[in-house]
């Protein structure tokens, strides 16, 4: 792709004693592939948000296991976003849904759920009732409609 970028661009040099208009149009069809082609290998890592990028207002899915664990066979992982400061819950900027994955003892990763909520009339906070015993880690992503897709993990 670069040679042929470049031979593009000497033919264009060649035309654009001709017509700087060519060259600029075809320069710009150019930037526009290598945007595309960023586009295009960009990893899910790189659009998820941890602690470092919080600001003022708080987005990370805070985990908490529940007092249970352990009594009475009932498991409780609560989910929730917003613990010390609450996150504005409008229409216009809300958390718009939270998802729960399990990390087992062999690395296998189980969807344990997902909650979405109704903007204005929902909190983020959710509870979902698991055999916490079964795995080592717990992980949380949650999504707010201005700010994007944030994670946390809890290794137990
Ligand atoms: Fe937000």
């Amino acid at each position: 792709m670069h040679k042929f970028k470049s031979c593009i661009l000497s033919m264009c040099s060649k035309i654009s004693s001709q017509s700087g208009r060519i060259k600029h149009i075809i320069y710009g069809i150019f930037v526009f592939i290598d945007d595309l082609n960023r586009v295009k290998n960009m990893k899910l890592e790189q659009i998820l948000k941890d602690n470092k990028a919080e600001g003022n207002e708080k987005h990370l899915p805070v985990i908490e296991i529940g007092k249970d664990h352990g009594k009475n066979e009932i498991d409780v992982v609560r989910v929730f976003v917003g613990k010390e400061v609450p996150h504005p819950n409008t229409i216009e900027h809300h958390i718009a849904w939270i998802e729960l994955y399990g990390v087992k003892q062999d690395e296998q990763v189980i969807d344990l759920g997902r909650v979405e909520f109704a903007p204005a009339f929902t909190n983020p906070n959710v509870r979902f009732q698991v055999p916490v015993t079964e795995f080592k880690a717990f992980c949380a992503l949650s999504y707010c409609n201005v700010h994007g897709l944030w994670q946390n993990c809890m290794e137990l």
